[in-house]
């Protein structure tokens, strides 16, 4: 018997209300990613044929964010509930002779191995059925398809499992519908379905919107078959948080800390040291190499990634960056679309920002901002600098309180500081300007021509060195005051 051929449908096209929110609710992320991403990852792992997105509030927003080859759009026009959202994709499914996979896309914790497992178990069934009536080229008679379900302590807000004789499911009644007895039932309706389409096709033109949110509910397609003897039967997927639905905003933070901490798992089980895992945040996106080690209250964000043997102290905020192998970030650094490279130190409180690089062995450090600068191997800025649109070479010293002063105003300016040079402290380089091979400049010296190799550029004011003047100071102050 050949296996059940599958198309997806995910329903996307609701308001997401209870969000108040102007962006539609399946665009709210997690972990840096909105949520109908993980839903369209999961139902990726069927293989179907098609998956059929349908959208509605917002759909342009919606759909620009959504880009695969198999995905189709499905408009649905007035949010009139489940049922008609699923109708309102009739046209790419209504000759399909297999089941759809229907999921709510506010359903963002859903695995892709237990959506696998319920198509194999939906698979068995009609292969025993099959085997049961010995016909061969059996496909299907009366499974209508499974429901996915769980059991929830407390299952508020949920569709309840009404079940008939046999594990079979008489109905599903939601909240707002249920009688207190219902309400009692801890089994769950996951808002993801496998059903067969011919089946399908003919109940869905039976719906009503006759019920206490005047919806048309796809939920009440499964009564419909019932009492025609076509039958939907459960899977269960164990685990309740898979099917965690999110429906405002405390739901998502919730679903997000599930999310993340299954995200650190996967990580310390990887070669990763995490110390105090729940101050800890990682992006979706982040990669990790082995021997990484991550402090508490630090959040790696956006596409960073951390080569071998990084170790990132606390509170440091990594977005969108590169960080090479042994690499120590030390407490309290912010860097952003940037790249350090192999064994250089930066921080505490370093600010790396806008495409820096900083290059090998580098000492970048207390209260030192780089911007859109590179920085070769070797070079030391420790303290209390700016270095803005700069480019600086190898073996360079940066003493403390340097500032390139890139801005007249109007327009940003390039410092150029070459290889072995020594920046004295304080120094102002007022940019464009270069700062020669070996150069030096005097410490607080303002210096606003270029510097030849090897040459000592230096402006003070003559120093004055006046004796005894504090003396002679307090002196007339007394003779002032006596008068
Ligand atoms: C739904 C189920 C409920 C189940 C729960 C699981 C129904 C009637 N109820 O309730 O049994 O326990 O999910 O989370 O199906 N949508 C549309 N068009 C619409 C209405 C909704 O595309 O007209 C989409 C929404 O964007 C959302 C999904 O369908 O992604 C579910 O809708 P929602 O209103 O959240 O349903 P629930 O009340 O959670
Ligand atoms: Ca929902």
């Amino acid at each position: 018997m050949e296996n059940i051929k599958i198309k997806a449908i995910i329903l996307a096209a609701g308001k997401g209300t209870r969000f108040k929110s102007e962006k539609p609710k399946v665009l709210h992320q997690l972990l840096g990613k909105p949520m109908i991403f993980y839903v369209k990852e999961a139902v990726s792992w069927i293989n179907p044929e098609e998956i059929i997105f349908v959208v509605g509030h917002k759909k342009e927003d919606v759909i620009k964010e959504i880009n695969c080859d198999k995905c189709k759009f499905a408009i649905q026009e007035k949010q009139l509930g489940t049922g008609d959202a699923v109708k309102s994709s009739l046209k790419y499914w209504e000759d399909f002779d297999g089941y759809l996979l229907i999921i709510n896309g506010d359903t963002p914790l859903i695995k892709g191995q237990t959506l696998k497992d319920a198509v194999n178990y939906l698979n068995a069934l009609i292969n025993y059925e099959g085997r049961q009536i010995n016909d061969k080229n059996y496909k299907n008679k009366n499974i209508a398809g499974l429901v996915l379900t769980a059991k929830l302590d407390n299952p508020y807000g949920y569709g309840r499992i009404i079940k008939g004789k046999a594990g079979v499911i008489d109905k599903i009644v939601e909240e707002k519908d249920a009688s207190p007895l219902e309400k009692q039932i801890k089994e769950v309706n996951s808002g993801i379905y496998l059903i067969y389409v011919p089946f399908l096709k003919d109940a869905l033109n039976k719906l009503t919107s006759n019920n206490n949110q005047n919806e048309y509910y796809l939920t009440d397609v499964i009564e419909i078959l019932k009492d025609e003897g076509k039958y939907f039967y459960t899977f269960d997927v164990g685990d309740y948080t898979q099917i965690l639905g999110v429906n405002d905003r405390w739901q998502l933070a919730n679903a997000e800390n599930i999310l993340k901490t299954q995200f650190l798992y996967f990580w310390a089980t990887n070669g990763v040291t995490i110390h105090n895992p729940d101050t800890v945040w990682i992006d979706f996106d982040v990669s990790l190499d082995k021997d990484v080690e991550i402090y508490q209250c630090v959040s790696l964000r956006g596409k960073t990634e951390v080569l071998e043997g990084s170790i990132i102290y606390e509170n440091c905020v990594i977005i969108n960056s590169k960080i090479g192998k042994n690499v120590k970030i030390y407490p309290n650094t912010v860097i952003e679309n940037s790249i350090i490279e192999d064994n250089a130190e930066v921080g505490p409180f370093s600010r790396i920002r806008n495409n820096a690089v900083i290059g090998k062995n580098c000492s970048i450090g207390n209260f030192v901002e780089v911007k859109n600068s590179k920085i070769g191997n070797n070079t030391y800025a420790k303290h209390l600098t700016y270095l803005g649109d700069a480019e600086i070479g190898n073996n360079v010293n940066i003493g403390a309180g340097t500032i390139t002063c890139n801005y007249d105003g109007v327009n940003k300016h390039k410092t150029v500081i070459k290889d072995g040079a020594f920046i004295g402290s304080d120094t102002m380089l007022v940019a464009p300007i270069t700062i020669g091979k070996n150069a030096y400049t005097g410490s607080g010296s303002v210096i606003t021509k270029d510097v030849p190799d090897n040459a000592l550029a230096v402006e003070r004011a003559k120093l004055r060195i006046i004796d005894n003047y504090a003396k002679r100071k307090k002196e007339k102050k007394e003779k002032d005051d006596s008068c």
